[in-house]
């Protein structure tokens, strides 16, 4: 199964990912960690600090394979069978971020990012997932999220009404 996991930095992907990991023997593909040890990025962008993600050569580094958990913020450019995107209150974002060292501006950055739902508007409008489901982590432990997860993969719908600008 190719199971891919995206959202806002700070929403959880990591953390749930490693728990799904044990539970259902998947390896895990922590995006920004393949991309710079296989060169995937077409450029370094000095003002973000990041590497732009070149999104044709993740594509190809995935397509040949079959079992895994791919999670990061470009995870839904990833063809997979299915898609989590977790969202999580903007407000939470700064605790949620605390202890990684972003500036106050970075932090500032990924709450309106989420406010605004950028990647889960960027990953509901273009699917290459089979499914999708769509997570408030806000007021949920990890386990509780991936008891929900392990729902979704059983065939419910879990897609859940979200939108931060209300
Ligand atoms: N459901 C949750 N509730 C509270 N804290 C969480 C939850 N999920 C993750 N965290 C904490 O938030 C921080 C960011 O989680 P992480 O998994 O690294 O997010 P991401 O990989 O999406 O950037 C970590 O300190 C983690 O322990
Ligand atoms: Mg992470």
């Amino acid at each position: 199964m190719k199971l891919t996991i995206t959202g806002t930095p700070g929403t959880g992907k990591s953390t749930v990912a490693r728990i799904l990991s044990k539970k259902l023997g998947l390896p895990i593909y922590n995006i920004s960690e393949v991309v710079k040890k296989e060169k995937l990025y077409s450029e370094f962008d000095e003002r973000r600090d990041a590497f732009i993600v070149d999104i044709e050569k993740l594509e190809n580094f995935f397509e040949d394979k079959k079992d895994f958990i791919a999670e990061g913020l470009v995870a839904h450019y990833i063809s997979s069978d299915i898609l989590v995107i977790l969202r999580v209150n903007p407000e939470k974002i700064s605790e949620r971020l605390a202890g990684r060292g972003y500036s106050e501006e970075k932090i500032k950055e990924n709450e309106e990012a989420e406010r605004f739902a950028v990647i889960a508007t960027e990953a509901v409008e273009n699917p290459k997932a089979k499914r999708i489901l769509h997570i408030d982590t806000t007021n949920r432990t990890p386990e509780e999220i991936v008891e929900l997860i392990l729902k979704g993969l059983s065939g419910e719908e879990v897609f859940e009404e979200i939108d931060w600008l209300e």
